[in-house]
């Protein structure tokens, strides 16, 4: 029997030093297609830090990469700041870095301009946060960027550093995870629970997310396959500011659990307390990033701002379809790539704004549920892609929206029929019907708590 443990799993922190320029035209320009609040990080991160230091329960907090917005030197020294303030109220601060945390070109935001600032090189990270993980670390790869922790005499953390070459591939080399399965094996021999953090997710978190390369390792079956076959059956992850918990299975019959966690500073706003129970089954909670203080939040809470910050990146751009072509192109490849596709745009674009869910219904002869009929699709949409980012979505059957998704999708069968014969290896509508409604209903709902019984419940129980 062991003592219960907890630490927070706060990631993608994204400070920005606001004295390199957070106002003014060139910033609310990014800022208007960017889920984190960047300008507002310090303010968030304060408020979040005062709540951690004065829980008195949980004393370790690990921190999976994107410490700062984009390499920006000031930014790091201002986190560095923020760690010591953890430390200094008696918290074991672990990290890793990630890719937003170096860059040959970082840049502040002054008036119509952006400006370049003082960049931050790879190589000065374990160095600058060596006191985070590195001081006390039990082994150290030999590229310096991940290392081994004892968290308590029975649990280890392995912290891999996934950047890569730094370019195209973000993973783990071969190299790298024949040292990641030694460390796993020396814990296991040394009677020890052993989990691991990485930046990208090991796992999709989404079935959408299997089709976007920047949403998880590159060769992400390969390793998951290969960590959970050396024993491995825990991760935390965070980069795709999305909560998921997601689970695979390895051909040699091995399961591992990756649990991705959202960005302090952007919706889904959440960071996470994990507690190793008595009995070693291990218990996750999400808490949501609380109140702080900002000069124009409005009248909205954080929730509801968080919120209202993910929902603009869409909703501008269902306006730009409708009403300002020229923006919605540029997004997409440009003007001239995209003009033969503009009056199709602007009709969906229009009808986005314009129709609700029973027009949808009288326009396909399908029957909606009064209760949902009134929703814009426009705002249908918007609810769709959220929730994704916040996970245990809740459209599954039964719910009304699912049903109207179902109608929508058999009557649409024709058209994913032909849309089908143009992927890669061909699929079917069926197929392509179940994976719409995947990505709407979660079934599971472990997304945000859970507890799994994993092989701690062995080490930690001896
Ligand atoms: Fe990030
Ligand atoms: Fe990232």
């Amino acid at each position: 029997m062991s003592q219960p443990f907890s630490f927070f799993l706060v990631t993608d922190i994204h400070y920005f030093e606001p004295a390199l320029g957070a106002e003014g035209p060139a910033y609310e320009r990014r800022s208007r297609v960017d889920q984190k609040c960047i300008a507002e990080t310090g303010a968030i991160i304060d408020a979040e830090f005062a709540r951690i230091a004065a829980d008195t329960e949980t004393n370790t907090v690990i921190i999976p990469g994107d410490l700062v917005f984009d390499g920006e030197k000031a930014s790091h020294l201002g986190v560095l700041k923020r760690l010591q303030y953890l430390k200094d109220h008696g918290k074991r601060v672990l990290l890793i870095t990630a890719r937003h945390d170096y860059n040959d070109y970082s840049r502040g935001f002054v008036g119509e301009e952006q400006v370049e600032v003082e960049h931050t090189n790879r190589e000065e990270l374990p160095g600058l946060y060596h006191a985070y993980g590195w001081d006390d670390a039990i082994n150290v790869y030999r590229d310096g960027f991940s290392y081994v922790s004892q968290l308590t005499d029975k649990i280890r953390m392995l912290a891999l550093n996934c950047d890569g070459d730094t370019k195209d591939f973000k993973g783990l080399y071969p190299e790298q995870l024949a040292w990641a399965k030694e460390q796993i094996k020396k814990a296991h021999d040394d009677g020890c629970y052993i989990f691991a953090i990485t930046h990208y997710p090991l796992l999709p978190g989404s079935n959408i997310m299997k089709l976007i390369g920047d949403a998880k390792l590159t060769d992400w079956e390969q390793t998951a396959d290969f960590l959970a076959d050396a024993g491995l059956d825990l991760i935390f992850t965070g980069h795709m500011h999305m909560q998921s918990l997601t689970e695979h299975v390895s051909p040699g019959g091995n399961k591992i659990t990756d649990i991705c966690t959202g960005s302090l500073v952007g919706c889904p706003a959440y960071y996470r307390r994990v507690t190793f129970m008595e009995d070693g089954r291990i218990d996750i909670q999400s808490i949501p990033t609380g109140e702080f203080a900002w000069k124009d939040k409005g009248d909205r809470t954080a929730a509801e701002y968080f919120q209202w910050r993910f929902d603009r990146m869409i909703t501008d751009l269902v306006d730009a379809m409708a009403d300002d072509f020229e923006f919605f192109a540029n997004k997409f490849g440009g003007v001239e790539k995209m003009k033969k596709f503009k009056a199709p745009i602007t009709f969906v674009g229009k009808g986005l704004k314009k129709w609700n869910i029973g027009t949808l219904g009288r326009l396909l002869c399908f029957k909606v549920d009064p209760s949902v009929k009134d929703r814009l699709l426009k705002d249908v949409g918007v609810e769709f892609v959220r929730n994704i980012f916040i996970g245990d979505e809740p459209y599954v059957k039964g719910t009304p929206i699912y049903d109207v998704m179902d109608k929508l999708l058999n009557r649409l069968k024709p058209v994913l029929a032909i849309a089908g014969k143009k992927i890669k290896g061909g699929v079917s509508a069926d197929y392509l019907k179940d994976f719409v409604l995947s990505l709407i209903g979660d079934e599971n709902r472990r997304d945000h708590t859970a507890v799994l019984e994993t092989s701690a419940m062995q080490y930690l129980t001896k």
